[in-house]
C-alpha cells in the first residue's frame, strides 16, 4: 500500500550522527470560495455542524463533514460533558460514524471549521493529535488518502493531502503483527 505522505529524507553528517527530516506541503486558500465546489460545498456542511456543536463548557464549536467514496456526506460536531474527558471532538464523533454506518465505503475528504462562540476565528485550527491517530486508521485502513481541510469561522482554508501529512510517523496496524 504506498499512501502519500510526508516525504522523509535522512542524512548522516560529519560526525556519524543520523538526521531524519520530515517534510510535509500544505496548500493555503485565502477564503473557502476559492476551492474547487465539491470541497466548498463540503465546508458548508461542515460549518452547518459547528452550529449544533454540544459546546457548554468550553464555548468552543467544532463542526466536521465527511465526504464518502459514494457521495454521502457524514457529519459531526464536538460533543461535551459535565465529565469532561467524557466528551468528543467533532473530527472523531464524525470518523466514527461514518465508519459505523458506511464501514466498506472508503473515505475521500473531511473538512472541519471551529471557532470560539466569545470571539469571531478567522485562524485556520487544525485536529487535535488524538483525531489524527484516529482519522490515520481509517486511511490506512481503506488504502487510500483523505483530504483534510481546515479553517476557523471565516477567512483562510489549509488542505493536506492525507492525514499522513498531518501526522508523520503514526503508529499503525503494522507495528501489531
Ligand atoms: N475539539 C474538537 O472538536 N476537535 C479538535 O480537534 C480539538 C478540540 C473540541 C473538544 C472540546 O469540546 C472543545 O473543542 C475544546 O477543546
Amino acid at each position: 500500500m504506498d499512501l502519500p505522505s510526508a516525504s522523509e529524507t535522512s542524512t548522516t553528517n560529519i560526525s556519524g550522527l543520523k538526521k531524519i527530516k520530515i517534510e510535509a506541503e500544505l496548500e493555503l486558500y485565502n477564503s473557502v470560495n476559492e476551492l474547487p465546489v465539491t470541497f466548498q460545498n463540503l465546508m458548508f456542511k461542515a460549518q452547518e455542524a459547528r452550529n449544533k456543536a454540544y459546546a457548554p463548557y468550553s464555548h468552543f464549536k467544532v463542526g466536521a463533514a465527511i465526504l464518502l467514496d459514494n457521495g454521502e456526506i457524514v457529519m459531526g460536531n464536538n460533543q461535551e460533558n459535565a465529565a469532561f474527558p467524557s466528551g468528543l471532538c467533532a473530527e472523531r464523533v464524525a470518523v466514527f460514524q461514518a465508519g459505523a454506518a458506511f464501514p466498506e465505503v472508503p473515505m475521500v475528504a473531511l473538512a472541519i471549521s471551529a471557532g470560539s462562540i466569545k470571539k469571531v476565528n478567522k485562524t485556520p485550527i487544525p485536529p487535535c493529535g488524538a483525531c489524527r491517530q484516529s482519522l490515520a486508521e481509517y486511511e490506512v485502513k481503506q488504502g487510500s488518502s483523505i483530504t483534510i481541510l481546515f479553517m476557523g469561522e471565516q477567512g483562510q482554508v489549509v488542505k493536506a493531502a492525507a492525514v499522513k501529512d498531518l501526522l508523520p510517523l503514526i503508529f499503525d496496524r503494522s507495528y501489531l503483527k
